[in-house]
């Protein structure tokens, strides 16, 4: 797709002109992905975070949150439900925590592969090349790490240095597109993702947002609007001005759908979730229009109450204070709903196989500088 399409259609409002990108989307998503919508397990295990992302409400600095870690013996509990539920995976979420060590994590992930068929994806965020490949050999399948915008002084002004790290080694600048290679080498899937709708971000930002996704051959993309926490620095709009006139992108549910739909016409055999941040826009309807513009897979939260509203990323999350139970049922009943089935088995990405089949060469060769 020429990227002046793409922001043609980041720009486009003319709502019969759309539904023909949204039946563009559904019509590619059936023929490359198929009718089933794989479900992921969510489990929060903390909320602990060395961070100072701007957006964010885990970030250090938000002393007003009271913090949590789960224990193995919970997120077991919570990986069991998974199976009864009939999930094929269990994603393994959490702030930059340092407390979930190597070892710990190591342990975990060996306890939950030994116990269960699950395929087990971690999004821990930015963590040592050699703890991501001791967690890939214990069993490890999957790991998510947004690049949240490709412009790099955007990303550079909501990403600040961690708050008081001794060795200049971890004060390095946050690389996100470098960690996504390594996870590539170690033959994790990769999954990754932008916010849509930053402030500052512009339609061309987008685009680029876009075309980097099709250039790096990622195995899951998850996009979602920007939500704003009123205790973190972006919330402060003299500080963090939006983009000129005309040329900030909206954190609104049309673009949302937009960039879904895109993403599935650049990306056509990569798995897209209908993410909770688009479920929190519109409560009533968002996953199942998600669905419908290009997604294929849906990540039905199973951490415990208790814990779950703590995690508070941004304020009023979808599912906040219902069950693994009740989302669970919830869920089922809005794919059957569709005309669509939820997924059996593991609900690997189809560009990953792709990969092993034709070899990693042409993998390589194919990865930005
Ligand atoms: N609004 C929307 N998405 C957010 N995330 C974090 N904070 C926010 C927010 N305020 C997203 C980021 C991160 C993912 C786990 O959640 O993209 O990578
Ligand atoms: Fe949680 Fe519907 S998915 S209540």
């Amino acid at each position: 797709m020429q990227r002046s399409e793409i922001i043609n259609w980041l720009r486009e409002t003319d709502p019969g002109r759309l539904e023909d990108l949204w039946r563009l989307a559904d019509r590619t998503r059936r023929e490359n992905v198929g009718d089933e919508v794989h479900l992921r397990g969510l489990v929060e295990l903390s909320n602990h975070c060395v961070r100072l992302c701007g957006y964010c409400g885990l970030r250090a600095a938000n002393a007003g949150l009271q913090r949590y870690r789960m224990s193995d013996d919970e997120i077991l509990l919570c990986a069991h439900q998974a199976i009864e539920f009939g999930y094929g995976t269990v994603v393994l979420q959490s702030g930059e925590d340092p407390q979930l060590t190597r070892g710990r994590m190591t342990g975990l992930i060996r306890r939950i592969k030994a116990e269960t068929p699950l395929a087990v994806t971690l999004s821990l965020g930015e963590r040592d090349d050699d703890e991501l490949a001791e967690w890939r050999r214990a069993g490890a399948d999957r790991y998510l790490l947004r690049f949240e915008t490709s412009n790099r002084a955007l990303y550079d002004r909501i990403h600040p240095p961690k708050a008081d790290v001794p060795s200049a080694a971890k004060r390095r600048k946050s690389d996100r597109l470098a960690i996504l290679g390594t996870l590539r080498e170690l033959d994790y899937e990769v999954g990754s993702g932008v916010m849509i709708g930053i402030p500052g971000q512009t339609f061309d930002d987008l685009a680029d947002d876009i075309e980097l996704f099709g250039r790096i051959e990622l195995d899951m993309i998850g996009v979602g609007p920007y939500l704003c926490h009123p205790d973190t620095p972006l919330a402060d709009r003299r500080a963090w001005p939006d983009a000129p006139a005309g040329r900030q992108v909206p954190a609104d549910e049309i673009m949302t759908y937009k960039v879904i739909a895109l993403t599935r016409l650049v990306c056509p055999r990569t798995n897209i979730p209908a993410t909770t941040a688009l479920a929190t826009l519109n409560t009533d309807y968002g996953r199942e229009l998600g669905l419908v513009r290009g997604a294929n897979v849906a990540m039905p939260n199973l951490t415990p109450p208790k814990y779950r509203i703590l995690y508070e990323i941004y304020p009023d999350k979808a599912c906040l204070a219902e069950t693994g139970l009740k989302c669970h049922r919830c869920l089922s009943a809005r794919i059957k709903a569709l005309g669509r089935r939820p997924g059996a088995g593991r609900g690997d990405s189809p560009n990953y196989h792709q990969r092993l089949t034709i070899g990693t060469e042409n993998v390589v060769r194919d990865r930005p500088e």
